[in-house]
């Protein structure tokens, strides 16, 4: 089965298809000619994530899944959430990003925090959701160098590495993000 995962991240498509394995065959934005920047003006996850689904199903006709992740902090009343991304301004930084949250966190003994995935489907006429979380605490500073985002100051509950420095299937087999896979391959594995 061919199906498209609006994200212009490469590293979440790797991750995605190495959950995925060979049962389907997952192809990117680039590999439909999208080139456009996907709209994700609102002020949910889930808002986000069917409004960037639904913008590659109506303009390139494909079906599709997008995802859209949020990191929340406990001490900072859920933020960044849905603003994760652009958390300190744009252009977007991880770098940024994860310097102000280690600022806003300085007197901050709470640390405690969680991603939330929320993927959209849109197979034919149908919508369908599937989430997934990862519950764990924030670092008072880096720790590995692999993954993205957040991932170098974020350890996941149970663990003493962060997710930096676990390798892409540890990650997948806890995150927020292989668990909203999970869901939605246990779906598609059964229609
Ligand atoms: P998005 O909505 O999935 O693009 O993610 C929003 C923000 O959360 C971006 O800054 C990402 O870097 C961050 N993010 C998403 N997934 C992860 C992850 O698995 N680890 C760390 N940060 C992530």
């Amino acid at each position: 089965m061919k199906i498209c995962f609006a994200t212009n991240n490469q590293k979440k498509v790797e991750e995605v298809k190495a959950a995925l394995g060979d049962n389907f065959e997952i192809v990117s934005l680039k590999d439909i000619g999208c080139i456009d920047e996907l709209p994700e003006t609102g002020d949910t996850l889930e808002h986000n994530a069917f409004q960037k689904a639904r913008y590659v199903k109506e303009h390139f006709g494909v079906d599709c899944f997008a995802d859209d992740t949020g990191l929340e902090v406990d001490a900072l009343e859920g933020e960044p959430g849905v603003y994760s991304g652009r958390y300190a301004g744009e252009p977007r930084s991880d770098d940024r990003n994860i310097d102000l949250l280690l600022k806003n966190l300085e007197k901050s003994s709470l640390r405690k925090a969680r991603f939330k995935t929320v993927i959209a489907l849109l197979l034919g006429d149908e919508e369908y959701k599937f989430e997934g979380v990862a519950e764990g605490e924030i670092l008072k500073e880096r720790k590995g160098d692999g993954g993205f985002g957040y991932d170098s100051v974020f350890v996941p509950n149970g663990y003493v590495q962060s997710f930096a420095q676990l390798t892409m299937a540890e990650k997948n087999a806890i995150s927020h993000r292989g668990k909203a896979v999970r869901a939605l391959i246990s779906f598609l594995s059964n229609i």
